[in-house]
């Protein structure tokens, strides 16, 4: 073997400033929702819609952290995390969307962070979590242009507010579900269901993180991090015939490329602007956008949970879509021809098959994609069926498997080369999980919604060792 040929030592394993940390979403889990001028946001809406919640329920009061940030950042402490992943309601910030500043809204997530820095847990915040003012909505919502500058206002309002102890700022978790469920299957608020409203609004949210990013840069101080985070799909082509190829290749264009690209390359890419033609003329892209859209950013943040099996449609044997995603009609706009099959494996009580290799495929696809990218896990768990025993502990062994699982592949990645700075954990506490509302529970901490009584899982005491160790036991 010449020396060329050896191969290049790598150090394997998670670096030592890897970030342990765990995620949550204000909707899902602060409650006080008509406290302290918070004014209505879609979902207090859509949860009230007949029908559109599973058992009505909404998050009103949810997992009450408003109140219980304390005992909450105690218990972050006790896990030993590094960082704590939580979004800010654009209603209690700015009621309404418009107009001024809430003070008593801000003072809420200034105790937050006051008390997080205070157990030397670094805040990570995000900015849209889903939960848009109604009254943005009633003017169009993100079908509307000018919600993006409502955005950007809000980002700036916050940034100035919180800039000073916040060192990373997401724009945006997960625009394909605002856009896609949102205005697409209608499963998520605002529960509409128009395919043209879906890419109108997906571009005004990328929009939004354009002119969001361009807010947070001139009112954070030098050194903040301003992040994007996706939920990018791991596609994966059912066979090698060339119309299963096609079908992945509409779905990643579709779920990941439609991100990637303009972020990244200041393009749309040219074969989604063709599936879509027949669906729009994409007429909302103005000029001046896609440079607005691309302006960098420091790191990507990537939630993922299961992989997308796709295959051409096969007319004689009609299959159920089986995309992860409820809901009668499809959030995919133009999937005209393809079908969406289970991976193997067993499954979580989402009903998402168990693929931890499809987490490895993503990050060290963008390490190749993205080179120079830094990124972050910053969602990645599971729902299974927990419950209190009769001394009162609750053995969670399924998603300690799947964490186990995730994090090997992570390490994985890692020592393959993909830049992974951290890993956030889907979720600290059991909350409104959206249109499944309190059915499922993705916590390493059980709340027991009656009393707020928190219990940490066995989860949650196998990852406090793993963050404990820096590494994966065994
Ligand atoms: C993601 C969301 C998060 C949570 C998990 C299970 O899509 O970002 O709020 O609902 O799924």
């Amino acid at each position: 073997m010449t020396v060329e040929a050896l191969p290049t030592p790598v150090r394997a394993g998670f670096p030592a400033d890897f970030v342990w940390g765990a995620a949550t979403a204000a909707y899902q889990i602060e409650g006080a929702a008509a406290l302290d001028g918070r004014t209505a946001s879609i979902w207090d809406t859509f949860s009230r819609t007949p029908g559109a919640v599973r058992n009505g329920d909404t998050g009103d009061i949810a997992a009450d952290q408003y109140h219980r940030y304390r005992e909450d950042v105690a218990l972050m402490a006790e896990l030993g995390l590094g960082a704590y992943r939580f979004s800010l309601s654009w209603p209690r910030v700015r009621p309404g969307g418009r107009g001024p500043a809430n003070r008593a809204g801000l003072d809420f997530y200034d105790r937050l962070v006051d008390e997080l820095l205070a157990h030397g847990i670094a805040p990570v915040a995000t900015l849209y979590h889903w939960d848009l003012p109604q009254e943005l909505e009633d003017r169009g919502g993100w079908t509307d242009r000018d919600t993006a500058h409502r955005f950007a206002e809000y980002a700036a309002i916050a940034a100035e507010a919180l800039g000073d102890r916040i060192g990373t700022w997401t724009t945006l978790n997960e625009p394909w579900c605002s856009a896609f469920l949102g205005y697409g299957s209608g499963v998520h608020a605002p529960g509409r269901t128009d395919p043209v409203a879906a890419l109108t609004a997906h571009h005004h949210l990328l929009l939004a993180h354009g002119l969001g990013t361009a807010a947070l840069r001139s009112a954070l101080p030098a050194g903040a991090e301003v992040s994007l985070t996706l939920n990018l799909a791991a596609v994966r082509p059912l066979s090698d015939a060339p119309a299963d190829l096609d079908a992945a290749r509409r779905i990643d264009g579709l779920a990941n490329r439609i991100f990637l690209d303009p972020v990244f390359h200041g393009r749309y890419p040219a074969d989604v602007l063709a599936d879509t033609r027949e669906l729009t003329d994409w007429s909302f892209v103005r000029d001046g956008d896609l440079a607005e859209i691309s302006r960098p950013i420091d790191s990507l943040g990537i939630n993922y949970y299961t992989p997308t099996v796709v295959g051409a449609d096969d007319p004689a044997a009609p299959a159920p879509r089986q995309d992860g995603h409820a809901g009668a009609l499809s959030p995919w706009p133009a999937d005209r021809g393809v079908r969406f099959l289970p991976a193997e494996g067993s499954r979580t009580a989402m009903g998402w098959p168990v693929d931890a290799d499809g987490l490895y495929e993503l990050l060290t696809r963008l390490r190749d994609d993205l080179p120079g990218v830094p990124l972050l896990v910053t969602e990645n768990g599971a729902a299974y069926e927990d419950y209190t025993d009769p001394s009162g502990a609750v053995h969670d062994p399924e998603r300690v498997a799947y964490l186990h699982g995730h994090l090997a592949a992570v390490r994985r990645a890692v020592t393959d080369g993909a830049p992974v700075r951290g890993y956030f954990l889907w979720s600290l506490l059991d909350n409104f999980e959206w249109a499944y509302g309190y059915s499922k529970r993705f916590g390493i901490v059980h709340v027991d919604f009656a009393s707020q009584r928190r219990t940490p899982k066995d989860s949650a005491r196998w990852y406090a060792r793993v963050i404990r160790a820096g590494d994966l036991p065994g």
